[in-house]
């Protein structure tokens, strides 16, 4: 069933802060390149890429409904980096908002009565849950390592190994 207007408002921005996140990513990725730390870059491109499928699911569960999926303006991503520490932090600070976005959507969809969207969103609360967890883990070894050149090219070495993002056979 088609969504409200006003619904289809908010996951339109929804649609615009996940491109928005996977260009955030890509940018720490190139600050990483340039420290030739190709694992981590690689780690932060495959999230970039991650971003891109959540938008997608999105705009299918728009189109899907008869609603119209609209993209709207995104942001330079404005990352500082001066470490490797801020990289990652600046990666949790992105991905905290992303989650009270899609809570503030999931009270949206209640306060609408909008039951079709609610097992997208409780798959993002769910995803956010992870994407927040992995990235606040990250940054905790890479406090622990701290200026450890050879501790962090360890990391680097076992960030490489992320092939793509995590499980996408889900709802939409
Ligand atoms: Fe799509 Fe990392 O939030």
């Amino acid at each position: 069933m088609r969504m409200s207007t006003a619904l289809e408002a908010d996951f339109n921005a929804q649609i615009t802060l996940e491109l928005e996140s996977a260009v955030v990513y890509r940018q720490l990725a190139i600050e990483m390149d340039m420290r030739d730390l190709r694992g981590m870059a690689t780690w932060l491109r495959r999230q970039a890429e991650e971003e891109n499928r959540h938008a997608e699911k999105f705009i299918d569960h728009l189109t899907d409904r008869g609603n119209h999926a609209v993209i709207g303006t995104i942001p330079s991503p404005s990352v500082s980096v001066s470490s490797v520490l801020e990289c990652f932090e600046t990666a949790r600070a992105h991905e905290e908002r992303v989650s009270t976005a899609i809570r503030s959507l999931y009270r949206q969809s209640e306060a609408t009565d909008d039951l079709d969207s609610r097992p997208l969103l409780t798959w993002f609360l769910t995803e956010q849950l992870e994407e927040e967890a992995k990235v606040d883990e990250i940054v905790g070894r890479v406090g622990m390592i701290a200026g450890d050149g050879p501790g962090l090219l360890r990391l680097d070495a076992e960030m490489s190994a992320r092939s793509t993002g995590s499980a996408d056979t889900d709802a939409r």
